[in-house]
């Protein structure tokens, strides 16, 4: 029988690959973005969830506590009746409360998810391959050349959410997710024949305001600022064969994903 899975942010980039993933695996389809309808609205989120048995969650790039957790009771009321759900924290998680809001709101929409009767799982990405933009030889990243990160391509997330939402028994769930190799800085920017350059996250937020604007700018970048603490190195460190055994999915080696 075909059920209809619901992809909320399906015109970002998170979701976009999760609903391409989706309808490659044969599913049917149906994105929510603000052309849709927003979040905010409870009536045209309950009618997004209408014949809805699946459904992947992406937030925007909203930090406002009490605005996201409007997005997710929104979602939770009308998603009563679905079979699954996979929240995408676009973030891992530090293991205890931080002053950072992108973490924190994304805390509070799992534990709400995870609370209420919905089947969920949570999806705990680190960071993703398609920030990087290597140029002139140089790889500029605002994170510590010493910390090992998961770099996690989009295609891969989408097929690790189209597994967590395939899967029954991993329900009430969080999980830790990351790509096939884990890699200092160096380490990364020598697959793109480059040096690898650490970018103070003042001169990140920066460079991001124009782009995505200075209150989203801001907030990721005390993301950054939390992971530049030694003692938070290992944040985005992974274990790609237990997640690979996890969810059934083989993972793109970072060489082959730059090959394109
Ligand atoms: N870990 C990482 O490396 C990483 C990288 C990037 C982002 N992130 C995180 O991932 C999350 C999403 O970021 P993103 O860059 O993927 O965002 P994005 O590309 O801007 O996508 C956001 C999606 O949500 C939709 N949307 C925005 N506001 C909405 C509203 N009020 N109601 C309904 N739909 C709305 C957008 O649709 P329209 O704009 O088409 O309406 C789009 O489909 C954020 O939490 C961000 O911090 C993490």
């Amino acid at each position: 029988m075909t059920q209809t899975h619901l992809v909320i942010g399906a015109t970002g980039a998170q979701g976009g690959a999760v609903a391409a993933r989706l309808a490659r695996d044969g599913h049917t389809v149906r994105g929510f973005s603000r052309k849709h309808g927003d979040l905010a609205d409870p009536v045209a989120v309950r009618k997004a969830f209408e014949g809805v048995s699946r459904a992947s969650v992406t937030l925007p790039l909203v930090f406002d506590a009490g605005l996201v957790a409007r997005y997710v009771d929104n979602i939770i009321a009308a998603a009563r009746h679905c079979e699954r759900l996979v929240l995408n924290t676009g973030n891992r998680l530090p293991s205890a409360r931080t002053s950072v809001a992108a973490f924190e709101t994304r805390r509070d929409a799992a534990d709400a998810l995870l609370g209420s009767e919905i089947p969920t799982v949570v999806l705990r990405p680190p960071v993703y391959l398609e920030n990087l933009r290597p140029a002139d030889g140089v790889l500029a990243y605002p994170i510590p050349p010493g910390h090992r990160v998961a770099w996690l391509s989009q295609a891969d997330l989408g097929a690790l959410t189209a597994a967590a939402l395939h899967r029954a028994d991993l329900a009430g769930t969080s999980i830790d997710i990351g790509g096939r190799d884990v890699v200092t800085g160096p380490e990364l920017a020598s697959v793109f024949g480059a040096d690898y350059v650490p970018l103070p996250p003042d001169e990140f937020e920066a460079w991001m305001a124009p782009v995505l604007g200075g209150a989203a700018a801001a907030a990721v970048a005390d993301t950054y600022r939390w992971l530049s603490s030694p003692e938070n190195a290992g944040f985005y460190d992974g274990d790609p064969t237990a997640v690979e055994a996890l969810l059934g999915v083989e993972l793109t080696p970072i060489r082959r994903w730059a090959a394109g």
